[in-house]
């Protein structure tokens, strides 16, 4: 297995002002990194870090074989419902190993693997979309929640399942469903042991958004004909990787250490992933998602009110050199940019010669789209670097199931990395629970507070 290369050198003094030196990197950081990484060890041994176990769940990964080789392969469309941590994972998954339109090719060009449908937002407009083009027949559902009582997630299968029988009646509906839930709790999980609906569980102590590598990923790419042991392959080799205290032996540790450093030290809080590879935009917004939601925090972890933590940026080079660039490039100091570059995008478009009297045009003759790309990577890169921009690379081989199995876990073991240096609980986000209380009230749910909202004196411009 090829690995996936970390190149930071463009987060390093002297190319960035206050960047760490080599000093640093082997002194004050690696000192501040051995304690995060023995504090995350020790959260590890009481069992909190579920995720870190992932790779090696074979009993999972022949359930899901099973489901999705046997089950889902009866089914023309699979539609996942689910939100944050139980959708992104899945959406980053199809993008990166399926490719672009795959739902729109046709039997043939999917190998016969059904089309595949990620629904997070609870949008009617996108919803009733859906519903007009696939076949209740022939569609299984994969309502997907650990909680199993979001709101969107279990408004949507409401519909869904008054969909489907509708049209193949209440006996025969429930072929169309599986749930991927709590081990244990939860309506979701009632439901389908009372109705005898297949489920896949997803364990106790992982929480949504260290779920990728569980059932919640797993599933859908497997019913579309990824290996998911290619994926868990990446993951337990990245994870092996990252399991040093050295600080510059780890590739999580440094991401998690030089992104915090520039944070806390440089005023740099806004970290940008910019991949190279439009598969891999759906990554960048899962990214998005496990940084903000892990890491900002109003208390650490000993009670002290704080309000930390990063701010995500999700990018796309080179479609943001058109867009963002400008601001990273001349705006405040305050931001890291993070990008992805794909030695091989393993479709290779040449660009033809033309126009050789036309030298805005004659330069780009001879190379490919690909190239192009990469050298647009490497450019920015060294434009910011002159800037005094701290930027950094991670090198994906070619976009496989193993390479994106080691980013995956990368991203996941940085992030309770950056959870330790921050002093903050990387799994809760109580910060995301008032909002939806106050939704339970103002829908009716039994027991749920109707909250009174203030006359807040609006000002209106008509
Ligand atoms: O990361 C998280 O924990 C959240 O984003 C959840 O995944 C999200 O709120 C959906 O929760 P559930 O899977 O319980 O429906």
């Amino acid at each position: 297995m090829d690995p996936v290369r970390f190149d930071y050198g463009n987060l390093m003094a002297p190319n960035v002002e206050g960047g760490a030196d080599a000093a640093a990197l082997s002194g004050s950081l690696a000192e501040r990194f051995r304690t995060a990484h023995a504090s995350v060890e020790a959260r590890r041994a009481t069992g909190d870090f579920g995720f870190l176990d992932l790779p090696y769940a074979t009993e999972t990964v022949d359930r899901v074989t099973e489901l999705a080789d046997g089950f889902a392969q009866w089914f023309e469309d699979v539609v996942v419902l689910g939100i944050g941590g139980s959708s992104l994972g899945a959406t980053a998954l199809k993008e990166a190993l399926l490719g672009p339109y795959w739902n729109e090719m046709d039997d043939e060009g999917r190998d016969h693997f059904p089309r595949l449908h990620v629904i997070d937002n609870p949008d009617p407009f996108t919803f009733r979309r859906l519903l007009d083009r696939i076949d209740p027949a022939r569609t299984m559902f994969n309502v997907v929640s650990k909680s199993g009582a979001t709101a969107e997630t279990m408004a949507q299968y409401l519909v869904a399942r008054h969909w489907v029988e509708a049209a193949v009646g209440s006996d025969k509906a429930r072929g169309h469903f599986l749930f991927t839930t709590d081990p244990l709790k939860g309506v979701l999980r009632q439901i389908g042991e009372s109705e005898d609906i297949p489920m896949l569980a997803i364990p106790e102590n992982v929480g949504g958004r260290f779920s990728v590598l569980s059932s919640v990923g797993l599933l859908p790419a497997a019913v579309c004909g990824v290996d998911p042991r290619a994926l868990l392959a990446g993951a337990a080799a990245m994870e092996a990787r990252c399991a040093t205290a050295v600080l510059s032996e780890n590739p999580a540790g440094l991401l998690a250490t030089l992104l915090h450093q520039a944070d806390r030290e440089q005023g740099r809080p806004v970290h940008v992933l910019m991949p190279y590879a439009d598969r891999l935009r759906p990554l960048a917004l899962w990214f998005q998602q496990l940084w903000a939601e892990s890491l900002g925090k109003a208390v650490t972890l000993a009670g002290e009110v704080v309000h930390t933590g990063p701010t995500p940026l999700a990018a796309l080079g080179a479609t943001d050199q058109h867009s963002l660039l400008q601001l990273l490039m001349e705006g405040p100091h305050d931001k890291v940019v993070l990008f992805i570059e794909v030695e091989d995008m393993d479709a290779s478009v040449p660009i033809p010669k033309r126009y050789p009297g036309i030298p805005a045009l004659a330069y780009l003759g001879g190379h490919s789209l690909g190239a192009l790309l990469l050298v647009e990577r490497a450019a920015t890169a060294e434009a910011l670097r002159r800037a005094g921009r701290p930027n950094a690379t991670l090198v994906m081989p070619r976009i496989g199931p193993e390479e994106l199995g080691q980013l995956l876990m990368l991203f996941q073991i940085a992030t309770v990395f950056g959870g330790a240096l921050y002093g903050v609980d990387p799994l809760d986000q109580p910060g995301v629970e008032l909002g939806k209380r106050l939704t339970y009230g103002l829908l009716g749910r039994e027991g749920a507070e109707v909250p009174e909202i203030p006359d807040s004196d609006p000002r209106w411009i008509l």
